[in-house]
C-alpha cells in the first residue's frame, strides 16, 4: 500500500475526459491505497490574487468529485487552506530552495510570459508549496499527467535535499502514479483528440452541463462533409463522435451509424441527435448528483471536517518532526 498525494484545482469544472480520465483512477486507487486528495486552493491565488468566489469555486469542486464517485470515508478528502502546517513546511522548504532552479522552472516562465504584470513570489515558490502538499504526508504516489513532471522532479529534488542538509532520511521520494491500462480517453467536439486540452468552448461536455448545452454542443461539433467511398478511413473529427457513442451509447446504436457510415448513408445529424440523446442519458444521474449535494450543506460541511481532522493529525505529526530535525526545541 502506498501512500498518494494529489492536488485538483479549484477551477474547472470536471467534463467526460476528466471523468474517464483522472477521477477513474482516484475511485480505483482510494480503495487500494492510503490516499489524500486536495483542493488546491492556495495555489489559485498564484494566478488569482483576489478571486471573485473563491468559496464557490472550492465547493463545486468538491461537490463534482464526490458526485463523480470520490469516497470520503476511503480517501483524505480536504481542502488545502484548511491545514495550516502545509505552510509552515512550504515555508521552512522555502529556504532551501533556489532562486535559479526556481526561474527555470517550465511552468513559472510560461505565467512569467503570461502574467507579466503579477510575477508574484508565490508563482515563484509554486512548486515548492506543491512539494510541501506532497511531502507533508510523505507520499511516494502522485497520480498527475505529464504537464506536472517536472513539479514532481523539483519536489523529489526538495526533499532529498532536506534529507541531505538535515542528514536524514525522513522524506520519501514522490514518483508519478502509472496508469496506463484500460484509460479510455474522450476525444473533444472540435475535432482535437482530447477533452479539455484546447480552450475552445465547445469542445468539452462537462458533468454539469444541463441538456439543452449538450445538446447544443454536440450538434454543433465539427464533421466533415461525409463519405464518399465505401469503407473509407474516417477523419480525425469524425472518429471522435464514433469514440463517444462507443462509451456512452449501446452497441446496436454505434453499429448502426458505422453501418450508415461505411455504406454511405450517414446523416450527420441524426447521428449527433443520438449521440447527444445517449450522452444526455449517460450524464444524468451525474447531473442529478451533483445538484443533490451541492444543496446539502449539512453533508459537505460534514465531509471537509472529517477530511481537515484526517489530513491535520497526519500533518502535524509530520511538521513536528521536521521541527525537532532542523533544531527547533521549546524552552
Ligand atoms: N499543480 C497541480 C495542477 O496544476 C495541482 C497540485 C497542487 C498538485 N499541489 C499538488 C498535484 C500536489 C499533485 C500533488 O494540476
Amino acid at each position: 500500500m502506498e501512500t498518494v498525494v494529489s492536488g485538483i484545482r479549484s477551477t474547472g469544472n470536471l467534463h467526460l475526459g476528466n471523468y474517464f480520465g483522472a477521477i477513474r483512477n482516484f475511485i480505483k486507487m482510494q480503495y487500494e491505497h492510503n490516499c489524500y486528495f486536495f483542493i488546491a486552493d492556495y495555489h489559485s491565488l498564484t494566478t488569482h490574487p483576489t478571486p471573485k468566489d473563491l468559496h464557490n469555486n472550492v465547493k463545486q469542486v468538491m461537490v463534482e468529485y464526490l458526485a463523480a464517485g470520490l469516497d470520503p470515508e476511503a480517501a483524505t478528502l480536504y481542502i488545502q487552506s484548511d491545514v495550516s502546517q502545509v505552510c509552515e513546511l512550504y515555508l521552512l522548504l522555502n529556504m532551501n530552495a533556489y532562486k535559479g532552479e526556481l526561474e527555470r522552472c517550465t511552468s513559472f516562465k510560461e505565467k512569467v510570459h503570461k502574467q507579466p504584470d503579477n510575477i508574484n513570489a508565490g508563482l515563484l515558490t509554486y512548486p515548492v508549496l506543491m512539494a510541501a502538499d506532497i511531502i507533508i504526508h510523505k507520499a511516494t504516489k502522485v497520480p498527475v499527467g505529464k504537464d506536472q513532471e517536472q513539479h514532481l522532479e523539483m519536489a523529489r529534488t526538495f526533499a532529498n535535499r532536506f534529507n541531505r542538509l538535515y542528514k536524514t532520511n525522513y522524506f520519501p521520494q514522490p514518483y508519478a502514479f502509472n496508469f496506463s491500462e484500460d484509460l479510455i480517453k474522450i476525444p473533444g467536439l472540435d475535432g482535437s483528440t482530447k477533452m479539455g486540452k484546447s480552450e475552445n468552448e465547445g469542445n468539452a461536455i462537462f458533468l454539469a452541463d444541463d441538456p439543452k448545452i449538450i445538446k447544443k454542443k454536440i450538434m454543433r461539433a465539427v464533421t466533415d462533409s461525409g463519405p464518399t467511398k465505401h469503407n473509407q478511413e474516417k477523419p480525425q473529427e469524425i472518429e471522435n463522435l464514433f469514440n463517444l457513442m462507443k462509451v456512452v451509447s449501446e452497441n446496436e446504436t454505434y453499429n448502426y451509424f458505422n453501418e450508415a457510415y461505411n455504406n454511405c448513408s450517414i446523416r450527420y445529424g441524426d447521428m449527433k441527435k443520438q449521440l447527444a440523446e445517449d450522452v444526455i442519458m449517460f450524464t444524468a444521474p451525474l447531473r442529478e448528483k451533483i445538484l443533490e449535494i451541492s444543496n446539502d450543506n449539512e453533508y459537505l460541511r460534514k465531509v471537509a471536517a472529517m477530511g481537515k481532522e484526517k489530513a491535520m493529525e497526519n500533518a502535524s505529526k509530520t511538521i513536528k518532526e521536521v521541527r525537532k530535525i532542523i533544531g527547533f526545541k521549546s524552552f
